[in-house]
């Protein structure tokens, strides 16, 4: 896997040394030197003095509690599909992919499964012993590890898939388990062998092969940059058994290794605290996506002017409280070699904090503590950006659209029941300043519809009643094309990404008028995470294929305490299907 270092660090050498303004300004420079040699737009933010001491000015301001991320290495793990019997793999874990189907046990309580049955005989009846006394039946989520001394692999775990497995999701689910199993016992080198991988036609055996490969890295994962000691991960080989070999299969491993290390940098960048990761620290994360792929990717950042010259002023009025001032993040991935077929824009929420406002988040269940999250819309947008750079898809150009800020509370900031003015000239009355994604992304969605494009996906945490209605695992989809919701739903068929398309009832739009606005920001708590889509409904042209993701529920992990990457596997897939 290539190593990913994400270096939020870079801009904190600026605040650590010194607070003087010229040196501030001139670790500034030396942290964004790359960007002069770049054809990218950003460069006359860093290149003028005046606003480079601005910018200088913004991210010191994420000194901040003093902490800075630790610029920790991502193991580079090797992954190899091979044609070695697993019963011959040496090496410190085997672990097996187990249905319930196989399972299944002869009269002589032998296991009908021929790679279960010659372990087991190679383990002396061991492995049947040990998964009848643990009561493992291959139900996913289930494992047993066997520790076996002076055997060839020095740990055999069978991990259970459900009743048969065929999705992505319970492949990847099972590197997930792997990875932990491995983690757990410092494994250096592991094997993944399904006990039945015969049915499998050539194209699933290569979207398996991926699957295993991308959970096995995202579940080994842990995000130890915030911590003042962490243990090095040992693994450093996964050999992938029973799936065939060949440059087809190493072609969709390295896809998968790729697309990983994305989804490893988006988790990086909703874990990090909103006093670490402001929305000029987000903006400089993208533009560093810009310069290490300027073949194929441009940056366009707009300060607060820039966005009053385009009356973004929905989008103004929740960034009007912070001290820590908006930055409405525009990439342009360009393909090389001729012109684009098709113009896609993502656009993603990015409140790096959601107090909630002079609605201010309260009360217990509100999460107020977790609202650092609430820019995982754009943590996705961005990831993909990172692997659509590396991949190079063909006949495809990709807008990556963000209007990041901060959702506080201040004698600036917009009060309940002001009226904002949005790009494309609609009123709305902000009857609670805590329903602001959607102010943000209206202006977002205004500027997406501009960059002439045929399809919008946005990504946003905006709703808890998506999480009422869903749970913290599937992700809400809104959209009046059919054509699009298969496109996408197809695409998270292949990443293992949970969505579950929703309704856009229009009646319920009644809810959402004003009496002196052309709308109200919320319409109560009844279809709240449908109302929220219908707003949004209001800022995208009627010729654009559009869809609305909500997913305040997948975007966190609440077990692991941790950010999911949600959203970056299915973008990249969708990219590609629209890839020529
Ligand atoms: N960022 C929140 C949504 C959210 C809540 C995400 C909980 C994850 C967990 C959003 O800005 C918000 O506050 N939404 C309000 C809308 C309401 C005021 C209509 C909500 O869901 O309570
Ligand atoms: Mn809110
Ligand atoms: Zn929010």
């Amino acid at each position: 896997m290539a190593a990913i270092i994400v270096s939020l660090a870079s801009s904190f050498a600026v605040s650590s040394s010194s607070s003087s303004p010229s040196l501030l300004l001139a670790g500034f420079r030396a942290a964004s030197a790359s960007s002069f040699r770049l054809p990218f737009a950003v460069s006359p933010l860093l290149l003028s003095s005046k606003r480079g001491r601005l910018m200088a000015h913004t991210l010191a301001q994420a000194s901040l509690g003093l902490t800075q991320p630790a610029n920790v290495d991502v193991p580079k793990i090797a992954f190899a599909a091979k044609d070695i019997d697993a019963v011959e793999w040496k090496g410190d874990i085997l672990a097996v992919g187990v249905t319930e189907k196989d399972m299944a046990k002869d009269e002589n309580s032998k296991f009908q499964n021929s790679i279960l049955e010659r372990l087991d005989a190679q383990l002396s009846g061991l492995l049947a012993e040990a998964s009848s006394e643990e009561d493992f039946t291959g139900k996913s989520g289930q494992s047993v590890v066997l520790r076996l001394p002076g055997s060839g692999s020095k740990r055999v775990g069978l991990i259970g898939l459900g009743q048969s497995a065929s999705t992505a999701t319970a492949f990847r689910g099972l590197g997930e388990a792997v990875g932990a199993a491995a983690k757990a016992a410092q494994a250096s080198n592991v094997g993944i062998v399904l006990a039945s991988s015969e049915g499998l036609s050539a194209e699933s055996k290569l979207t398996t092969a991926s699957a295993i490969a991308s959970g096995t890295v995202l579940g080994i994962h842990d995000d130890t940059r915030y911590k003042s000691e962490s243990k090095k991960i040992a693994l450093k080989s996964v050999d992938i058994l029973g799936l065939g070999s060949g440059p087809e299969l190493d072609k969709k491993l390295k896809y998968a290794e790729d697309v990983s290390s994305c989804i490893i940098f988006g988790r990086e960048l909703v874990n990090s605290p909103a006093n670490v990761l402001t929305p000029a620290v987000l903006a400089h994360e993208a533009s560093k996506i810009a310069s290490t792929c300027s073949d194929v990717i441009s940056a366009t950042i707009l300060d607060a002017e820039q966005c009053k010259e385009l009356k973004m002023g929905s989008y103004l009025g929740v960034a009007a409280a912070s001290a820590n001032p908006p930055q409405f993040i525009h990439l342009c991935y360009k393909p090389v070699g001729g012109p684009a077929k098709v113009k896609l824009a993502l656009v993603g929420k990015g409140l790096t904090f959601d107090s909630g406002g002079y609605n201010i988040k309260t009360g217990p269940g509100c999460s107020i503590e977790l609202m650092k999250f609430d820019m995982g819309g754009s943590a996705a947008v961005l990831g993909a950006a990172k692997a659509i750079g590396q991949i190079k898809p063909p006949g495809v150009e990709v807008h990556f659209i963000v209007a990041a800020c901060e959702n506080m509370i201040s004698g600036t900031g917009m009060r309940p029941g002001d009226i904002v003015t949005a790009s494309n000239g609609k009123t709305i009355e902000v009857n609670n300043t805590d329903a602001e994604g959607r102010l943000t992304l209206a202006d977002a969605l205004v500027y997406a519809c501009n960059q002439g494009v045929e399809k919008i996906v946005d990504l946003a945490t905006l709703t808890g009643a998506c999480v009422v209605a869903l749970g913290p695992s599937i992700a809400g989809v809104f959209t009046p094309s059919d054509d699009l919701a298969k496109e996408v739903l197809a695409a998270s068929e292949l990443s293992g990404e949970k969505l579950w398309r929703m309704p856009l009832e229009e009646s319920y739009w009644e809810s959402m008028k004003s009496g002196v606005a052309d709308m109200v920001n919320t319409g109560g708590r009844p279809g709240g995470a449908i109302t929220a889509a219908l707003f949004l409904k209001q800022f995208v042209d009627e010729k654009v294929q559009w869809m609305h993701i909500d997913m305040a529920g997948p975007v966190w992990n609440d077990k692991k305490k941790a950010a999911t990457g949600f959203g970056i596997s299915t973008l990249v897939e969708w990219v590609l299907t629209n890839s020529s």
